[in-house]
């Protein structure tokens, strides 16, 4: 039997969980490690020592695991394992071993351009840089229910273009070619407020900022209105940023957090091997509420 300890961790989002070795979780720890993830949207678990199986395994409790097909950029290795994307500026033999080099990553939500975006991603890091490539979250229950009401009329009920031409390093895809015109950007458009399905509360879900699009704008419009919802949904005070050791496993709900990667020294070896588990389809239900316990921090 293993004791989970939770403890809440900055003020908008975040808990660490300690429940010892991952690998022998028995499944009422189990859990309630599930539980504190859809209580606190992120969480960090230290000190493991996971091999790819053993991160497969672990992956495949917290739902159907996706191949994020389109983490690729065609710029690097091939992948041992299909269900782990490698998240790292390492170059063997003169080509990269995993995707988003040493840059910036900016504010996200993981693969918002695929018509099912992914629920869960789960970052372990084996290798880390001195400094920088920390990894913010920034909370999107407490981002919808704090929203300007006159901002929030305008995009009720409204749908967003995401758009799949470029990665969050703002490398272009393989396949795609520069987007000229964000309404003919290839991707699905989902509703800009969605229903979590599980914790049945709603959330902004905004994907990523390049190339978006709100539909039934003008495009004039959807900027002024995009720049508007941005500049208050990535605002400190909803944000928790973890600075990494080697051993830490970060899991996160896409649903109802974004999340960004300072830039750091690519003389330096980071290397991070990532899951991701199948979502379902973005939606914004009638039973929909506000008040998710996350989401009471004062603004
Ligand atoms: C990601 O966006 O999945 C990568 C985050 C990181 O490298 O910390």
């Amino acid at each position: 039997m293993n004791a989970v300890t939770v403890t809440a961790l900055g003020a908008a989002l975040g808990a660490q969980v300690d429940c010892g070795d991952l690998r022998r979780l028995d499944d009422k720890a189990f859990g309630q490690v599930y539980r504190a993830l859809l209580d606190h949207l992120v969480i960090r678990i230290r000190g493991q020592q996971l091999s790819d199986p053993d991160l497969i395994a672990f992956g495949k409790r917290l739902g159907t695991l996706d191949f994020a097909p389109l983490a690729k950029t065609g710029k690097e290795r091939a992948r041992t394992h299909p269900e782990i994307v490698i998240v790292s500026n390492v170059m063997e033999n003169g080509e990269a071993i995993g995707v988003l080099r040493d840059a910036e990553v900016v504010w996200h939500s993981d693969n918002s351009y695929r018509d099912r975006p992914l629920s869960y991603s789960a970052l372990y890091s084996l290798e880390i840089p001195p400094k920088g490539g920390n990894t913010g979250f920034a909370n999107m229950y407490l981002a919808l229910e704090t929203l300007d009401p006159a901002l929030r009329a305008k995009i009720e009920g409204r749908t967003l273009k995401h758009d799949m031409t470029y990665n969050s390093a703002g490398d272009l895809r393989e396949g795609f070619q520069p987007v000229n015109d964000v309404r003919d950007a290839p991707g699905p458009s989902h509703p800009i407020i969605r229903t979590h399905a599980e914790t049945g509360c709603n959330a902004l879900y905004l994907g990523r900022r390049p190339n978006a699009y709100i539909n039934g704008y003008s495009v004039e419009e959807s900027e002024a209105l995009l720049e508007a919802l941005w500049s208050h949904a990535t605002q400190e005070h909803f944000t928790w940023h973890h600075v990494w050791q080697p051993g830490d496993l970060l899991i996160w709900d896409n649903r109802c957090v974004m999340h960004h990667r300072d830039p750091f020294d690519g003389g330096y070896r980071r290397v991070m091997h990532r899951i991701q588990c199948a979502g379902d389809v973005p939606a914004l239900k009638p039973e929909g509420k506000i008040g998710h316990p996350r989401a009471k921090v004062a603004a």
